[in-house]
């Protein structure tokens, strides 16, 4: 199996408390792995570390180019991956499609005054219609809901065609069927770039419909991480108690 990302042995702290305690993990190329955990679980974080925005006290961070630590190796991994963040990180005096180009913001200097090359304003505006904000591309997103802006950066992330798609809750201000379409179109991208997407997703339901891997967290320990169908059966309910049997949900999905 070729990895995508591993954590060997992983701790993170956060000022003097310890929030992912010696964690391992393996997540396999070209799948869509879903980060599950209950509120408090180190699902953030664990996002974080994977993107090198937080310092390893202890252990390694493994991705295709080699271990994180590596500032080689963490420039590549950047280059190569997209994020998708629980508060959007949009610019909100920008408009929506100044948004989703600044995605592309690797490929020009970004002290160059010439107007976006055509060719990136027809992908921006590509991507924008695929999440279907095209009517809003010359809107400030400051005047945006939150489940625009969702969106919005779902759109950013999609247009840099990433190998490694990782999003903290993308689908959390979305109604049930816009967050299908999206679900769709990420699942759609990962086939078409030969990509992985990393997701932490609230929605136990829809994680197990649209996911093939699962890493299970609870109080920064990985409790699971393992194939899909094999978490449906062993260790749902060590994660989340309160949920009804497997066979329930396996209907329901
Ligand atoms: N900046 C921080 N400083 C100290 N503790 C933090 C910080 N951010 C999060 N934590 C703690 O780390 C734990 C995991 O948080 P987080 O990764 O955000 O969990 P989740 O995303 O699963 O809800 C929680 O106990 C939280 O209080
Ligand atoms: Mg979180």
């Amino acid at each position: 199996m070729s990895l995508a990302v591993g954590f060997d042995s992983v701790t993170v702290r956060r000022g003097n408390a310890e929030i992912l305690h010696r964690m391992s993990v393996s997540i396999p190329r070209h799948c869509v792995c879903a980060v599950l955990g209950r509120s408090g679980a180190g699902k953030t974080t664990f996002i974080k570390a994977l993107l090198g925005l937080l310092p390893v006290a202890a252990g390694r961070i493994i991705t295709e180019h080699g271990a994180l630590g590596d500032p080689g190796v963490l420039a590549a991994h950047r280059r190569e991956t997209a994020a998708v963040f629980q508060d959007h990180a949009l610019i909100d005096r920008l408009t929506t499609i100044e948004n989703v180009q600044l995605g592309l913001a690797h490929l020009r200097s970004p002290w160059n005054p010439a107007p976006w090359p055509v060719d990136y304003r027809i992908a921006a505006a590509t991507a924008l219609r695929e999440v279907d904000m095209l009517p809003f591309a010359h809107q400030r997103v400051a005047k945006l809901s939150g489940g625009q802006r969702q969106r919005v950066g779902i759109a950013r992330a999609l247009v840099r065609e990433p190998k490694l798609l990782v999003a903290d809750e993308p689908f959390s201000s979305l109604d049930p069927i816009l967050t299908r379409t999206l679900c769709r179109l990420i699942r759609d991208n990962v086939t078409r770039l030969g990509a992985t997407a990393i997701l932490v997703l609230h929605q136990i339901d829809l994680a197990l419909e649209m996911s093939d891997w699962v890493v299970g967290l609870s109080e920064g320990q990985v409790l699971f991480c393992g194939p899909t169908p094999e978490f449906l059966t062993s260790s749902l309910h060590s994660i989340f108690p309160a949920l009804p049997p497997p066979a329930t949900l396996a209907l329901a999905v």
